[in-house]
């Protein structure tokens, strides 16, 4: 069901401040998931506060995990490999793409047979390129035309060598945690490099996993042991505020211990050949998840090309890489059909949002062209369910003549509670 809570955003000069974005969202699916079938406990630090983070951990109690919150503090007491119990209900993935798809993998390895359900927006989105691979392994997955909810049939699984035809690190993902409990090694080419969060994870947790290219490959039945791990900014997150600062002249953020994970800093680079100022120091990488600060200062605003190959880097980011154009520059994105099939369909609801603010847009079948016109006008833009949306529009909505409403803002509870009140401190 869409929300009708409206957010207004106020035309805004700059933005200036010193902040922390929420734990990184995919960082603590991962942590979480294996924490659950290590052996002893794990402590999860600055754990990801969004609806999605604690989608998984519900599910994970379903299947009869025990998970202790304090504050941004999670401690899961891991059940070992084969340790989870039958659940009495569906799981509920909620609005979480990377919960239904990592623990589809888990799941179809376990000696009972799972429902796993989501939200409308999820029951929409394409989950035979998990089946697929799964089916191969042994398991056998009922869906209605490649879509949730789906009823998993586990059973002792088979490695499988994998060359996926998308490149997505929840595909990936999902065979390598799959292939975790499998008798062989498995392996998963990928087309393209994607994020690596869920390698780093796995050894973070004791296990070995080889990487060579775009190759990974893992023994199955290792075993992981318990952790204590602290979980850096998200850099998606991190994206809005930097985008911000890098349109707005006389901008200045600085985000500390955010995440700098070099499969996801591709917008550095882009905002760099947009014309802003970027600086960046890595500080440390515990749970070889290097971290650090990010200084963005407006530099003259351009306009700004997004290649098909950049892609896979910044797929979260592509939304609020459109609201650059919120300054009158333009900005171009192609080699993203991908984006179709995210919490919305983001090419429809990008345009159709940046035109409800006043910025001229154009849809493409695989990306969109926006902005080159000027400071936009303002008006209304409908994050339709999606937080990326509503986050990618109120930071256009910035550099508008007008107030504008955000409809749906509360989007932004799946990854980022707290937006609009680091919003309303940061805008002068
Ligand atoms: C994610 C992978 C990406 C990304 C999503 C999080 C992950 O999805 O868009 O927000 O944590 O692995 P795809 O794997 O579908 O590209």
């Amino acid at each position: 069901m869409r929300s009708l809570s409206v957010e207004t955003v106020m035309p805004a000069r700059r933005v200036r401040g010193r902040l922390h974005v929420p734990g990184d969202k995919s960082i603590a699916h991962r942590y979480a998931l294996i924490a659950s079938v290590a052996d002893g406990p794990s402590r999860l630090l600055n754990y990801a506060p969004g609806a999605d983070c604690h989608s998984t951990l519900a599910c994970l109690r379903g299947l009869g995990v025990d998970v202790h919150e304090d504050g941004s503090a999670v401690t899961v007491l891991g059940r070992g490999l084969g340790g989870w119990c039958s659940p009495e209900g569906p799981l509920d993935a909620g609005n979480s793409g990377t919960t239904m798809r990592m623990l589809a993998g888990m799941l179809a390895a376990q000696p009972f047979t799972t429902d796993l359900i989501g939200d409308d927006s999820l029951s929409r989105r394409p989950m035979r390129r998990v089946i697929e691979p799964l089916t191969r392994m042994g398991a056998r997955i009922e869906a209605t035309d490649g879509h949730a909810p789906l009823r998993i049939h586990g059973t002792r699984l088979h490695a499988i060598a994998f060359r996926p035809d998308v490149p997505s690190a929840q595909v990936k993902s999902a065979v390598l945690l799959a292939g975790l409990h499998a008798d062989g090694v498995t392996s998963v080419t990928e087309p393209a490099q994607t994020r690596d969060h869920t390698e780093r994870a796995l050894a973070a947790f004791g296990l070995v996993a080889q990487v060579d290219g775009l190759t990974v490959s893992l023994e199955g039945g290792q075993r992981a042991q318990g952790q204590t791990l602290a979980i850096p900014g998200d850099f998606s997150s991190a994206a809005f505020w930097m985008v911000a600062a890098a349109a707005l002249p006389g901008s200045r953020i600085e985000i500390e211990d955010v995440g700098l994970n070099p499969t996801r800093t591709s917008l550095v680079h882009v905002l760099r050949r947009f014309g802003a100022r970027v600086e960046v120091s890595e500080a440390s990488a515990p749970g070889g998840e290097p971290r650090g600060t990010i200084i963005v200062e407006a530099d003259g605003a351009g306009s700004v090309e997004i290649r098909a190959d950049e892609v896979p880097g910044l797929i979260d980011e592509l939304p609020a890489i459109a609201a650059l154009a919120a300054q009158g520059g333009e900005v171009s994105v192609r080699g993203a059909a991908e984006l179709r099939v995210k919490e919305s369909d983001r090419i429809a609801a990008l345009v159709a949002g940046f035109r409800g603010l006043g910025i001229s847009a154009e849809e493409q079948p695989d990306g969109f062209v926006v902005g080159g016109a000027g400071p936009p006008s303002g008006g209304a833009a409908d994050a339709r369910g999606d937080h990326r949306m509503a986050m990618a529009f109120a930071i256009a909505a910035l550099g508008a003549r007008a107030p504008s409403r955000i409809e749906g803002a509360d989007a932004v509870a799946i990854s980022y509670p707290a937006f609009f009140d680091t919003l309303a401190r940061l805008v002068v």
